[in-house]
């Protein structure tokens, strides 16, 4: 029977109304069947339980998209009816139910059995081997751009780390760890947030200002220059900068660099002088995450 029901599945995201794409099946729901197969010894859970929660944990909203925001509270109700025309037993119905509607990590709702458990779990290390169908979600579906992009499936893949015990935490780290480095940034320590240190020409303090309150609102703590409202050319000008001062200045900020999980290149207009280019050969050097405020020709990457 779970096969009819994975065929029902697949069915449907195969359907021009899936918003998600095919893809939601082959790079999501499969591999989330697939971590509940293995999982379940660990939780204790009822194999059969997890199996057709994890097929229709997220059926609701490849049937209507228009439903995602509340399909814990959704998905519970169509796996109801499709697991009624399969005639199985109501505490099957009610335990798969209650793994679905607890399997989101944006939502609270308490998860009380090991299916639930065994389920959310599943479902946060499949996102993290999901890069490609939450990117095309964010670029494709919802039409953000990079940064936004970026920025959600990064919040989305770190509800996800929340949501798994210290025990799954340590399973899935490297998983983790490598999806948020495709993301171009490093995960969090410890819970805490992470350190983004700001680099390039001291001319373009309006960047480093905006740079600034970007990456704060985004929830990073932010490393930057001393100074946003006059570069090192016109304090050099002025006197307010000695040369030796510059050059401790220089090292200050590679000191900053160590302390950041990753650096920000503010190559406004294309431009990376001389300094920021050594700051950014230190930075692969220890390495850090780049990230760039503008593409760059791959070549110079
Ligand atoms: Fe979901
Ligand atoms: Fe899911």
């Amino acid at each position: 029977m779970t096969d009819s029901i994975a065929e029902i599945v697949k069915r449907a995201c195969a359907a021009e109304t899936n918003a998600w794409g095919y893809g939601i099946w082959s790079h999501h729901i499969t591999k989330v069947v697939e971590h509940c197969r293995r999982l379940a010894p660990v939780f204790k859970a009822d194999p059969e339980v997890v199996h057709l929660a994890a097929l229709l944990h997220d059926y609701a909203p490849i049937k209507d998209s228009t439903l995602y925001a509340e399909h814990h509270v959704h998905s519970p109700l169509e796996a109801e009816k499709v697991l009624k025309q399969f005639g199985y037993p109501a505490e099957t119905i009610e335990a798969v139910k209650h793994a679905i509607a607890a399997h989101r990590g944006s939502v609270k709702v308490e998860r009380l059995s090991p299916e639930a458990e065994c389920l959310a779990t599943a479902d946060a290390i499949a996102h993290f081997e999901s890069i490609p169908s939450l990117l095309y979600l964010v670029y494709v579906t919802r039409k953000m751009d990079i940064d936004e992009g970026a920025a959600w499936v990064r919040a989305k893949l770190e509800r996800s780390w929340a949501k798994l015990n210290p025990q799954m935490q340590e399973l899935a780290k490297e998983q983790y760890a490598s999806a948020l480095k495709t993301l171009g940034t490093a995960p969090k320590t410890n819970g805490k947030p992470a350190i983004v240190c700001l680099c390039g020409s001291t001319r373009f303090g309006e960047a480093f200002q905006q740079a600034n309150l970007r990456e704060t609102l985004a929830g990073r703590i932010v490393l930057s220059t001393g100074s946003n409202s006059k570069s090192d050319t016109e304090l050099l000008a002025t006197g307010e900068l000695t040369e030796e001062a510059k050059a401790n200045l220089d090292g200050l900020h590679r000191h900053k660099i160590d302390l950041a999980d990753e650096v920000l290149i503010l190559n406004v207009g294309g431009y990376i002088g001389k300094s920021t280019r050594s700051e950014i050969e230190y930075a692969e050097l220890k390495g850090k995450a780049i990230r760039y405020l503008e593409p760059i020709p791959a070549t110079k990457a």
